[in-house]
């Protein structure tokens, strides 16, 4: 969406994948004061959003209510307190009659929540699917999108319809990010599963239009309020790899004021956030899958450059290679580990290394553009 917002894919913390339903003001405060505290923000996240159950229902003007047990000082003193410690602040809600959890959804109200979220001083609106009586998707997100526009203050808007009706299609006109899937849980198979959909979705991303696999689970190890018994540290880095080469917005779902150092070092690595967050606004690509043994590479800004995932899937340790002229990289290329943050040295033709099972190892290849080579759309290649 040409709003001027999300020329790259936004970072922040959602208040869903941990809390779910069980969010208050104190919460949110704590939220904010971590992402402060813990270097969060210095890495680049900003956005803090709460997700759905802030909202009780309507007033006899129509206005939308904020919870008053749960949020006793309303939302413009809480996004006055988000915005005092130098973050934005963003709001729920859904484009039909109610959100998932019940609340009242946007329907037959869009211009005047627009109003309202902007005179509280919201930043950012995601906004939800659920009972939309059968309603056209990118009629009703077209709708919202205008009045979110009009609302007199700079609003990213993201879409979550969980990819139905081709969002990609229409999305890049629409918000400035779409789900792509249904809802993330906090299992690997769910992670491969996600991957799996939004992979294919490359072309459709850019500056301002970002693919959205969904919130980030690391650092949650099945304490969060949303599904499933948790991940390894390993599937949490390969998560949180795979998430920033697919150039995903990155919206952490954990708990900020507890995170461990691993969780910490995972979300907070300044090279691995710097190929998310890559000027040229690319989305990463599936380059080869010898039976679960994947390299995925995303073309950066400067030339001769890409960054690299090598995803082993196998429930094994395995060796895995990266051809440089798959990626249209000439054959001298310099490889750095952007995990452990170290010169691996200069490698003719190919790199090969040992991945363990459901890990990942992320490069960044320096080198220079192919001249000759074969050109396959919609592939790696920097001319497409
Ligand atoms: C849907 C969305 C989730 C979350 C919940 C809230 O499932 O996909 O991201 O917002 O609703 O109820």
């Amino acid at each position: 969406l040409s709003n001027g917002l999300a020329l790259t894919p936004p970072m922040g913390w959602n208040s869903w994948n941990f809390y779910a339903c069980n969010v208050d003001e104190v919460k949110i405060k704590q939220a904010a004061d971590a992402m402060v505290s813990s270097g969060m923000k210095a890495a680049g996240y900003d956005y803090v959003v709460i997700d759905d159950c802030w909202q009780t229902g309507r007033d006899a003007n129509g206005d939308i209510i904020a919870d008053p047990v749960k949020f006793p000082s309303g939302m413009k003193a809480l996004a006055d307190y988000v915005h005092g410690k130098g973050l934005k602040f963003g709001l729920y809600t859904d484009a039909g009659f109610t959100t998932c959890a019940g609340r009242p959804g946007i329907y037959s109200h869009e211009v005047q929540d627009a109003n309202k979220f902007a005179s509280w001083g919201v930043d950012y609106v995601k906004v939800d699917w659920c009972d939309n009586g059968g309603m056209d998707p990118q009629t009703r997100y077209t709708i919202i999108r205008d009045a979110m526009a009009n609302s007199g203050r700079s609003i990213l808007f993201s879409i979550c319809n969980w990819g139905i009706n081709k969002p990609w299609i229409w999305g890049p006109a629409t918000g400035n990010m779409w789900r792509t899937t249904d809802d993330i849980f906090d299992y690997w198979q769910r992670v491969t599963w996600i991957i799996d959909q939004n992979v294919p979705l490359a072309n459709f991303a850019g500056p301002g239009s970002w693919n959205d696999p969904d919130m980030l689970m690391v650092g949650n190890y099945g304490t969060g309020a949303v599904f499933g018994g948790g991940m390894t540290d390993t599937e949490y880095r390969s998560h949180y790899s795979m998430w920033a080469i697919m150039a995903a917005p990155l919206i952490a779902g954990n708990n900020l004021a507890s995170m461990n150092q691993y969780t910490k070092d995972t979300l907070m690595n300044s090279e691995v956030i710097a190929v998310d967050q890559d000027s040229l606004g690319k989305q990463g690509v599936l380059v080869s899958d010898l039976g679960g043994l994947q390299v995925y590479s995303k073309i950066l800004q400067t030339a001769g450059t890409r960054a690299v995932v090598l995803l082993n899937r196998k429930d094994a340790a395995s060796n895995i290679t990266v051809n440089f002229a798959s990626l249209g990289l000439g054959s001298s290329v310099a490889v750095r580990d952007l995990w452990q943050k170290i010169n691996l040295g200069s490698f003719s033709n190919s790199y090969t290394v040992n991945v363990p099972s459901h890990g990942s190892v992320m490069l960044k290849l320096t080198g220079t553009e192919a001249t000759t080579g074969p050109i396959v759309s919609g592939k790696t290649y920097r001319i497409i």
